[in-house]
């Protein structure tokens, strides 16, 4: 056999192999080797081409013909695998990357008002829509605003430390955590008196307080809000008034009240305020105590002594308070339990709250 016949011989059966082996590649990678194989420089084709040099110059072109034949032809099947390859990958990514877009959607958590914020911007903005301006104060306070000024006498029991959360201050004065927001009243009527010189003059301060209390109806720290109201010819009346209109806007049904005869030291006179009960329309259950009423605030008169301390006329002003704790409110109208469900922080109860909205 002549030297060039062996050659194309060893052409042909090299484009076979490779042709075979191109076919069966599994992935690009491989195909990338192979190309190194079969077309590199140090490939199969370069080797066969070495034999070429060999030849008799006038054999150089036929053969010479054959190896470009061949080099493409191979040329030609590995793009043609390359892209088969390719679209095999695409599709074999795009599975492994399929989304049901059926599922349903992860939401993100979404945090709700607590329960008693709830409670105190209702109550809030019921008074507010009434006509009470909303004013707050600090909740460390003096002696002066927290007693003094509300006409509380130094003997009187909320005075004392086991009642009252003192602060042990390095200045002269010692300071407390309000124990109710009646100091409010103070601070607000000075601040108004201040700038528009006389009454009328009508507010709301919602509000933390703290007392050393802690068993199943009391906190440590706890929320009311006060309401007062000083003007012209002021009355009981009025109170009643804004309390009826407030309780049946809050429960969002009519709601019976009635006042009954107490002492606060800030107002004179002075008067508790029940509600009909509102689980039992007043007939009497376990929540009333069989009674068909349930306590809810305090109010009253205020004393001459609480408006003389910030220098209003008594003998041409009179005015109104009341002071109502948040979370009772808040545990009757969502039948709340037990008030330690507030300060838990149980998610599975402040969902359950945060939906009331
Ligand atoms: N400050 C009282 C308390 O915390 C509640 C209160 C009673 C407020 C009578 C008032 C009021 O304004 O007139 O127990």
């Amino acid at each position: 056999m002549s030297e060039v016949d062996s050659l194309k011989i060893r052409l042909e059966a090299l484009q076979t192999e490779a042709l075979a082996a191109f076919a069966a590649a599994g992935n690009l990678n491989d195909l990338q080797q192979l190309r190194v194989q079969y077309l590199g420089k140090r490939g199969a084709l370069t080797e066969v081409l070495k034999g070429v040099g060999k030849l008799p110059p006038a054999d150089r072109p036929v053969i010479g013909q054959h190896v470009n034949r061949t080099k493409a032809a191979l040329a030609t099947a590995l793009e043609q695998s390359e892209a088969e390859l390719a679209v095999k990958a695409r599709a074999v990514r795009i599975e492994a990357e399929r989304i049901d877009v059926t599922l349903s959607g992860r939401t993100a958590a979404c945090g709700a008002l607590h329960p008693v914020q709830q409670g105190l911007d209702e109550m809030t903005a019921i008074f507010s829509q009434m006509g009470f301006a909303v004013a707050e104060g600090p909740e460390i306070e003096d002696e002066f605003h927290n007693f003094d000024a509300l006409n509380i006498p130094p003997e009187h029991p909320a005075r004392a430390m086991h009642d009252t959360f003192f602060i042990k201050d390095s200045g002269d004065e010692p300071m407390l955590l309000r124990t109710h927001t009646s100091p409010v009243q103070i601070r607000a009527m000075k601040r108004f008196l201040s700038e528009a010189g006389e009454p009328p003059l009508a507010v709301v301060a919602p509000g933390r307080v703290y007392r050393c209390d802690y068993d199943v109806t009391h906190s440590p720290m706890f929320h009311q809000v006060e309401v007062f109201k000083v003007d012209h010819d002021v009355s009981m009346a009025h109170l009643k008034g804004v309390l009826r209109h407030f309780f049946s806007a809050y429960f969002e049904k009519n709601v019976p009240i009635r006042l009954r005869p107490h002492y606060f030291p800030f107002t004179e006179p002075s008067a508790e305020v029940d509600i009909g009960c509102v689980f039992c329309a007043g007939k009497g259950c376990r929540i009333c105590k069989g009674s068909g009423w349930l306590e809810v605030l305090g109010s009253g008169m205020i004393h001459p002594n609480v408006l003389k301390s910030v220098g209003i006329d008594t003998g041409k002003f009179s005015g109104f308070a009341f002071g109502l704790g948040v979370e009772r409110l808040v545990m009757l109208k969502q039948g709340i339990p037990d008030l330690r469900l507030f300060f838990e922080n149980d998610v599975r109860f402040l969902r359950r709250m945060g939906v009331t909205k």
